[in-house]
């Protein structure tokens, strides 16, 4: 998928260029920058270094991976975070980032890992660093394909996402397992199992979001070629008509979704190729679909949302409150330790 947020050690990558949180001077320091130095080869990666020292914050340079399984290390100098200087900082960190890209574009990259620069040594506080790095790679994406972007967590245990964000995600997986939202779980199953005359009335006026799925009559031999004849539309005749319907380009489609444009036309054309579960889950949050409509594109391809399944019921919170930014929603599902929406 173009972005993804990975945990592991950014030195063991096999990607173009992985990002080094350097100083200005380019001097091997501690932290990913004293990794990096130590498995690429410290007296080659210093030499290469101190040729374009220094470097101003904000702005980032070029050296091969020397030793690394990366062919390419780019050094990025991002701020000393200082609460006083809040704004200036988020801007520094910001372009930090976005030289990094330009070089990586510039180079023909088509993979680049990033550590979560400036949030270590640098003191950057973790959720706003997580927030300014998503937005300026999300941001350069936009106007480029086919670049892969890896964010690496070394400290899994560290990862915090922004408070406004996680926590009403958190009461409502926690309300799911304890029962909070179980009305609406015995409301579908009530009606799954009786047909509606013979539930109580109340009881169906009060159930949020009821669907009555009529079970299908067992087919008898003879109407199984009826059936071949009357199958319902495919897969991606609907994606194609809902994507005309919104009223949106495929490029739009595929960089909401988190979507390789390559594999986008492989699900377009629909030659025998069917997508993920997940590939269908993140079409649907770039197609704003509600939840009736993200049930019934998913039916389509034989999947269905799960309630027992934690990353099913996060994607569901997202879509049933209409929120639709998936590179959010992929920084919560890492949270949770769940796979991310996009293409596997
Ligand atoms: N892989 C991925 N991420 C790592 C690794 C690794 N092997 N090692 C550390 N990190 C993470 C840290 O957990 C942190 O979240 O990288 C993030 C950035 O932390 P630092 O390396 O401390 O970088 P930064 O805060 O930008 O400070 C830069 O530190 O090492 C010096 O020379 C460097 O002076 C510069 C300063």
């Amino acid at each position: 998928m173009p972005f993804s947020i990975v945990a592991g050690d950014i030195t063991e990558l096999s990607v173009d260029a992985i990002v080094n949180a350097a100083n200005s001077q380019l001097a091997m320091g501690g932290g990913v920058c004293g990794a990096i130095f130590h498995k690429a080869g410290p007296l080659e990666l210093q030499h290469a270094c101190d040729s374009m020292a220094p470097v101003q914050t904000g702005d980032a340079v070029i050296t091969p991976g020397f030793a690394l399984p990366a062919k390419y290390i780019i050094h990025t100098v991002g701020p000393v975070y200082s609460p006083g200087q809040a704004a200036q900082c988020a801007q520094l960190l910001r372009s930090a980032y976005l030289s990094a890209l330009d070089l990586a574009w510039e180079n023909k990259c088509q993979s680049i890992a990033f550590p979560l620069i400036s949030s270590g040594i640098f003191g950057y506080p973790k959720a706003e660093a997580l927030d300014i790095a998503v937005t300026a790679i999300r941001d350069f994406l936009k106007d480029h394909d086919d670049l892969d972007v890896q964010l690496v967590m070394y400290d899994r245990t560290a990862y915090t996402v922004r408070e406004e964000l996680l926590e009403p995600v958190q009461r409502y997986v926690a309300g799911y397992y304890e029962g909070t939202d179980k009305i609406s779980y015995e409301a579908d199953v009530l009606y799954d199992l009786i047909p509606p005359h013979e539930a109580d009335a109340e009881e169906i006026a009060q159930a949020p979001r009821v669907s009555y799925r009529r079970k299908p009559a067992k087919p008898r031999l003879g109407d199984l070629e009826h059936m071949i004849s009357d199958l319902d539309e495919p897969f991606n005749t609907t994606l194609l008509r809902l994507i005309d319907a919104k009223g949106m380009t495929d490029a739009e489609v595929y960089k909401r979704a988190n979507i390789d444009r390559r594999l986008f036309s492989k699900i377009r054309t629909g030659k025998g190729y069917l997508p993920s579960k997940r590939t269908i889950l993140a079409l649907a949050i770039a197609l704003e679909l509600n939840l009736d409509e993200t049930d019934d594109l998913l039916a389509r391809a034989g999947y269905t949302l799960s309630r027992s399944q934690k990353f099913d019921v996060i994607v569901q919170y997202f879509i049933s409150t209409g929120y639709y930014d998936i590179y959010d929603i992929n920084k919560v599902l890492f949270y949770y330790d769940q796979p991310l929406l996009g293409a596997s």
